[in-house]
Order: C-alpha cells, then sequence, then structure tokens
C-alpha cells in the first residue's frame, strides 16, 4: 500500500523530512525552507494558557438518561420524560496544581458536565464535594493564589495555604472534608458529583424551586491514604486519567445516578440555614434525595487537547425550566468562566466541535459576527442586526426561569444569617458522624499539614476553629500537632 503524502499546512507536498535545506554541504540553513520554518513556528505554538485552576483533568462522552418524572419541578426539555436521552460530555479535574500536576492528590475533583440539550447546551460545573471554602467570589483569587504555588519559592507552601484558612472560619466545614477519606479520590470513577451551589427549576405553571444537585457514583467511593497516594503517584503521575481511559476501553462504563433535593420557593427565607450558603449544605432529612436519572460515560475523546484541553463550561449556560440562585459563589461564576474562555480559547470558543449547541445545526444563531477564528458563517446575505426585515433569528419574550424577589439596599453585605448559621455547625456535624478511625486519620491529616506551618499565631487560628467545630475535634487536632512539633 503506497504511504500517504505528507504535507505542508497549505497541502503542499513535503520533499525531505529528515534533513534541513542548507546552502552547500555544511553551511547554514535557507530562509526558504518553508517545511523547516513552519514546523518549528507551529510548535512554538501549540500550548495555550491553562486553566487558572482546574488545569489538570480528563474527559470523555456518554449520556444522561431520565429514569423518573420531575415534570413538576422543572420544564426542562431534557428531563421531560422517563427514557428521554442527552448526550453529554464531562470533564474531571483536580483543582489547584498546574496542567502537569499529579492526579493522586488531596484537593477538590472538579466534576464539569455539558448536556447537548434540544434547547441549548446546559452546564453543570460542579466538584466532588458537596460545599466550598469560601462564600462570597471577592475571595476567590486571593483563596487560590494561597493554593496554588507561591510566586516566590515556586512551590505549594502550608504557610499560605493554612494563613488563608486561619482567616476564614466558614473554609472549616469544607476544610473538615478535604483532610477526612474522600480528600484523595481513588479515581475519577470512585467519587461522587455535586452541583454544590443550589439552583431554581422553574415547572410549565411558573412555579419555582430551589434544587441541589447529587451525583451518586456506581462504582462505589473508593478513596486513597496520603501514603498510598504517596506511592501511586510515584509509580503513574496520571492515574485518574490512566483509569478512566482505560476503563472506557475496555467497555467498563462508569456511572452516576442523579438525584436532587428540592425545596420550594417560599421555604428559603426561613430555612435554619441560609439556602444560597455555598459552606453548608441542606441535610437529607430536610430536603430528601429524590432520583432523576443515570449518567453514563461510554466514549474517550479522539484528542485531548482539541476535547479535553479546548472544552469550556460556564455555570450560565441554563436552558429553558433551569436558572441561578442568589448564591454569591455562584453569581460571580456567572461572569468568571466564559471570561476565562475569551482569553483562554477565543472569542470563538462556541463553535469548536466539543462546545458547539447540538440543538441549533450550523452554530449559534445570533447577531454576533467575526472575531479570531470564526469559522462559522450566517449563511450569505443574513443580516448582522436586530431587529430587522429580512426574517432574521427573533426573540422568544419567555423567561428561561423564575423572577426572584429582591428588597434592601445595595452595599457590600455579608451573606444573611438564618438561625441555625454559623460557621462551624455543620463541620462539627460532619465530625460526630465519623467513625472513630475517620477521626483519627481525619485528624492525623490535618495535624500533617498544620504541624508544618511556621507560625504559631496561624496555627492557634485554625485550632480555634477545630475546637469551635467540636470540642473534642479541636483538642485532638491540637495534641496531634503538639507532638508533631515536638518530633
Ligand atoms: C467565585 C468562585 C469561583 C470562581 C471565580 C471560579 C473561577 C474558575 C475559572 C476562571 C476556571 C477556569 C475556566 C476555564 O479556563 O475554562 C474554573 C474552573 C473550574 N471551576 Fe471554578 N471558580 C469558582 C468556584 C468554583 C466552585 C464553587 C466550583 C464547584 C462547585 C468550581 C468548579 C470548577 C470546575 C469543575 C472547573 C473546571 C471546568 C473544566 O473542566 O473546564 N469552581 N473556575
Amino acid at each position: 500500500m503506497s504511504k500517504r503524502v505528507l504535507t505542508t499546512e497549505s497541502g503542499a507536498p513535503v520533499a525531505d523530512n529528515q534533513n534541513s535545506a542548507s546552502a552547500g554541504v555544511g553551511g547554514p540553513l535557507l530562509l526558504q525552507d518553508q517545511q523547516l520554518l513552519e514546523k518549528l513556528a507551529r510548535f512554538n505554538r501549540e500550548r495555550i494558557p491553562e486553566r487558572v485552576v482546574h488545569a489538570r483533568g480528563s474527559g470523555a462522552y456518554g449520556h444522561f438518561e431520565v429514569t423518573d418524572d420531575v415534570t413538576g419541578f422543572t420544564h426542562a426539555d431534557f428531563l421531560s420524560e422517563i427514557g428521554k436521552r442527552t448526550e453529554v460530555f464531562l470533564r474531571f479535574s483536580t483543582v489547584a496544581d498546574s496542567l502537569g500536576g499529579a492526579d493522586a492528590v488531596r484537593d477538590p475533583r472538579g466534576f464539569a458536565l455539558k448536556f447537548y440539550t434540544e434547547e441549548g447546551n446546559y452546564d453543570l460545573v460542579g466538584n466532588n464535594t458537596p460545599v466550598f471554602f469560601i462564600k462570597d467570589p471577592i475571595k476567590f483569587p486571593d483563596f487560590i493564589h494561597s493554593q496554588k504555588r507561591d510566586p516566590f519559592t515556586g512551590k505549594q507552601e502550608p504557610d499560605n495555604v493554612w494563613d488563608f484558612w486561619a482567616h476564614a472560619p466558614e473554609a472549616t466545614h469544607q476544610v473538615t472534608w478535604l483532610m477526612g477519606d474522600r480528600g484523595i479520590p481513588a479515581s475519577y470513577r470512585h467519587m461522587n458529583g455535586y452541583g454544590s451551589h443550589t439552583y431554581q427549576w422553574t415547572n410549565a405553571s411558573g412555579e419555582a424551586f430551589f434544587v441541589k444537585y447529587h451525583f451518586k457514583t456506581n462504582q462505589g467511593i473508593r478513596s486513597l491514604s496520603g501514603e498510598q497516594a504517596a506511592e501511586l503517584v510515584g509509580k503513574d503521575a496520571n492515574s485518574h486519567q490512566t483509569d478512566l481511559l482505560q476503563a472506557i476501553e475496555r467497555g467498563v462504563h462508569p456511572s452516576w445516578t442523579l438525584y436532587v433535593q428540592i425545596m420550594p420557593a417560599a421555604e428559603a427565607a426561613d430555612y435554619r440555614f441560609n439556602p444560597f450558603d455555598l459552606t453548608k449544605i441542606w441535610p437529607h432529612k430536610d430536603y430528601p434525595l429524590q432520583r432523576v436519572g443515570r449518567l453514563v460515560l461510554d466514549r474517550n475523546p479522539d484528542n485531548v487537547f482539541a476535547e479535553v484541553e479546548q472544552a469550556a463550561f460556564s455555570p450560565n449556560n441554563f436552558v429553558p425550566g433551569i436558572g441561578p440562585s442568589p448564591d454569591k459563589m455562584l453569581q460571580g461564576r456567572l461572569f468568571a468562566y466564559a471570561d476565562a474562555h475569551r482569553y483562554r480559547l477565543g472569542v470563538n470558543h462556541t463553535q469548536l466541535a466539543v462546545n458547539a449547541p447540538k440543538a441549533v445545526p450550523g452554530g449559534a444563531q445570533n447577531y454576533g459576527r467575526d472575531g479570531f477564528m470564526a469559522a462559522n458563517g450566517q449563511g450569505r446575505g443574513a443580516k448582522n442586526y436586530e431587529p430587522n426585515s429580512y426574517d432574521g433569528p427573533a426573540e422568544t419574550g419567555r423567561p428561561l426561569s423564575a423572577p426572584l424577589a429582591v428588597s434592601g439596599y445595595t452595599g457590600n453585605h455579608t451573606a444573611p444569617l438564618h438561625t441555625k448559621d454559623d460557621d462551624f455547625f455543620q463541620a462539627g456535624e460532619l465530625y460526630r458522624l465519623m467513625s472513630e478511625e475517620e477521626k483519627s486519620r481525619l485528624v492525623a491529616n490535618i495535624a500533617g499539614g498544620l504541624s508544618q506551618v511556621s507560625r504559631d499565631d496561624v496555627i492557634e487560628k485554625n485550632l480555634a476553629h477545630f475546637h469551635a467545630a467540636d470540642p473534642e475535634y479541636g483538642k485532638r487536632v491540637e495534641e496531634a500537632v503538639r507532638a508533631l512539633r515536638e518530633d
């Protein structure tokens, strides 16, 4: 069989891909060597800016199938009938390290899901944890700076990590979660996913509900101890990627069952916890889990850069029947992601196959035009302004979700406190739920990090948070830190 011809970027045949063209046998190279120039120049441009957080990740395609009727709560079309299937793409990730970081580390995991619905793409950009470290987006850049590499030492610093938490008592719940057994998932297949925020659903009659999403792994939860993880990182730094890729290649398709907690909108104001505070959960006895459907991943991407690195998820990509809640963190995220995509991928990133809506063949129907790398034309003679007299696409007049009632004055307000709200109660509840062995491992993990902090006042402030969560929790962490520092 004759080989296909190697070509330049513009399609011309390449004569020699082993020897550069030179002036004479031993002389300098020629500027006219198109293959050499193009090859070196293209190579220089292979990298794009990595994600500022969640840089390291793995992705796969699959589908979501509705198993239970939720039409009383949302008129979202992709949830409209039992048995309805929607194509999805899911990108998992670690948070703090850079693109080349290891997978098996103590860190939350991203769980970013794109539903290619018939009414546009719906992105649910969550984590494997039901809560988060902070409750106001204005703190996010500081938080991330403290967890990523220090600009002077060039490495992650326990001093920075714990100094931030010393000033963020609201992080105690998520710190307890992260330092516990689920802090290092064995693989992406063996962890749950959560929407984490509260979102709004609206039904066909216009009634509003607040919802929290829970994707429970059908593979069972499996985690690694710090020692097991360190050993695995030494053997295969890309262990989560290896696991996901190979499982799907073997035909072992991971799946998750989606449940939601549903709160009628009228109950939000008087609920004992602020339902829009991302550092809090809703106990299941208040709002039980209701099953919605099944998510299955069954296809690996053909090209990691094109489909995983260039995947763009934005929490403000909603579809009719689903909308945001007033959770301040969510509100901040509604801006941050598409802004990151315009920087990292360019204004036309929604034209890339992994991001393009399948609902409208040929791409989005609107009056946005041009910009770098515009691949899709909008049809010959289509007008680029609106309104117009030429049958261009027009608005529906139907809001995607119900309006939210607001009151009061503008200002830099703290989050409203409900009757049972403080920074520590739920962290204490999580601690008290743990078995004795789990508590011991939690205490050892916290002490292992906190004991490396150089300043006593930072250690004291953190200890005060664990004491406030539960006196026994605080005492045990304090003793373990003291023992390690005396070593
Ligand atoms: C105000 C708080 C937050 C801000 C400003 C923020 C901002 C960002 C930015 C800029 C990116 C990179 C996006 C890209 O380049 O494609 C990102 C990625 C991500 N964030 Fe956040 N984030 C916040 C909180 C959260 C929370 C609370 C969660 C989970 C509940 C979360 C989950 C993720 C995930 C999963 C990704 C990776 C998405 C992907 O796979 O492409 N983030 N975030």
